[in-house]
């Protein structure tokens, strides 16, 4: 099928800006665009179907590049008593936060699991998301981190949206091993981390590195598994205290570190050298209340990509709109709004290891695109959330959710 989509303005995002071309044209063959310009050059005729866009502006699929999306119950208690004072940390040490929603999720079946999270998907796919990465997280045990992964493999075979899914087994300790974090982490590398991958389960591999979670050296060992089983890794890093886990991700190469408020410029310049993103949450850093600014500086000096996530998870980061977390980029990290597109584009493509294929509209990609009904790029960072009027293309098809 080749269809051609007229009558729009185009924000390509090809090397992570805006690239516009006002009064675009785009060409899709199948799944790929086979070409984008000014309408004006277009010389291809033979057409299956043509589409008029009336003037809206075209970007690419957005691109949501760390999410927890699948998990049992919710934290609204705890939301309740953080704003009476008790901390995130405070919590967590109470035996709530992650290991409250470890109960939950392991207490839950595997449809009752994927109903949850399809309803949370579904908001976040309005939003204009056509790619998104979900990690695992809060089974923590070989059987219900399994459950969690084939619900992530499931919502990618069910919805209209390309799924990346992330082992983060090293997301807290189990009760099982109370006081034995070294023993988990020797069991997910010799047991978990060989099975779930051997499954086809498991595109990337997580772990939380702080201080209430696991240490450098622990995550090192991890990712030194995680290469030997041929899987990228990413890490939630630098959080809530300076561990340098960022400089340990770069060193492995790792596709992204994620969080990093606080970061030290020599992380940055590990960073920058390696290639490895910059994922700033700015939900989480809202929904904790934190004050601690990610380097914004030092990320740019140091020519690190930045992404930007919706972080969707029930402790930190409650979060369904992608959109909104690009003003919140621009607010509260002081992006501006083309940084912010292309933190949840071209970035969170290059974030995912997609970048050859996804995250600009330039020909040879994937047809991913949204058509919005705005006035300016801008415009979908300035709006506080809502619903825009849009339409949404995945693999050269319009997908209607
Ligand atoms: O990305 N930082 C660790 N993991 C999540 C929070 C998980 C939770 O509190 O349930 C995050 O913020
Ligand atoms: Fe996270």
């Amino acid at each position: 099928m080749k269809t051609l989509w007229q009558h729009c303005h185009a924000a390509t995002m090809a090397q992570g800006t805006y690239s516009i071309i006002e009064s675009a044209a785009i060409v899709t063959s199948g799944t790929l665009i086979e070409w984008i310009g000014p309408q004006s050059e277009l010389t291809a005729t033979d057409f299956d179907q043509i589409v008029d866009l009336n003037g809206a502006w075209v970007t690419p699929g957005l691109i949501d590049c760390h999410t927890h999306t699948v998990f049992g119950g919710n934290r609204s208690g705890e939301f309740e008593q953080r704003l009476q004072g008790v901390s995130y940390a405070e919590i967590a040490a109470a035996g709530g936060g992650i290991a409250s929603t470890v109960r939950a999720t392991r207490a839950a079946t595997e449809d009752e699991l994927f109903a949850s999270a399809e309803r949370r998907l579904k908001q976040l796919l309005k939003d204009g998301v056509t790619t998104v990465e979900m990690k695992s997280g809060y089974g923590l045990d070989l059987e219900n981190e399994r459950k969690t992964l084939r619900v992530i493999r499931r919502l990618g075979a069910s919805l209209p949206v390309s799924v990346r899914a992330t082992c983060l087994a090293a997301h807290a300790l189990p009760p099982e091993y109370a006081n034995r974090a070294d023993d988990y982490i020797q069991h997910i590398c010799d047991e978990m981390l060989p099975a779930l991958a051997a499954e086809g389960l498991v595109d990337a591999v997580d772990a939380f590195c702080e201080y209430l979670a696991f240490s450098p050296a622990q995550v090192e060992k991890l990712f030194i598994r995680a290469h030997e089983l041929e899987l990228p890794v990413k890490l939630h890093a630098e959080q809530l205290s300076s561990l340098a886990g960022s400089s340990l991700a770069a060193r492995y190469q790792a596709l992204s570190a994620d969080h990093l408020e606080f970061m030290t410029e020599d992380d940055a310049i590990a960073m920058g050298a390696a290639g490895t993103v910059a994922v700033l949450l700015p939900g989480a850093f809202y929904f904790l209340r934190e004050t601690q600014l990610p380097p914004m500086d030092a990320l740019r000096k140091h020519g690190v990509k930045i992404a930007i996530s919706t972080d969707l998870n029930p402790g930190t980061s409650p979060g369904l709109s992608l959109r909104l977390m690009l003003n919140m980029a621009c607010t509260l990290f002081r992006m501006t709004p083309e940084e912010a597109l292309a933190g949840v584009t071209l970035h969170a493509a290059q974030a995912l290891g997609m970048a050859h294929t996804h995250g600009s509209l330039e020909a040879g990609k994937v047809a991913d695109f949204v058509a919005w009904n705005i006035d300016r790029p801008a415009d979908l960072a300035y709006w506080l959330g809502g619903d825009l009027d849009k339409r949404i293309v995945r693999h050269g098809v319009e997908s209607l959710i």
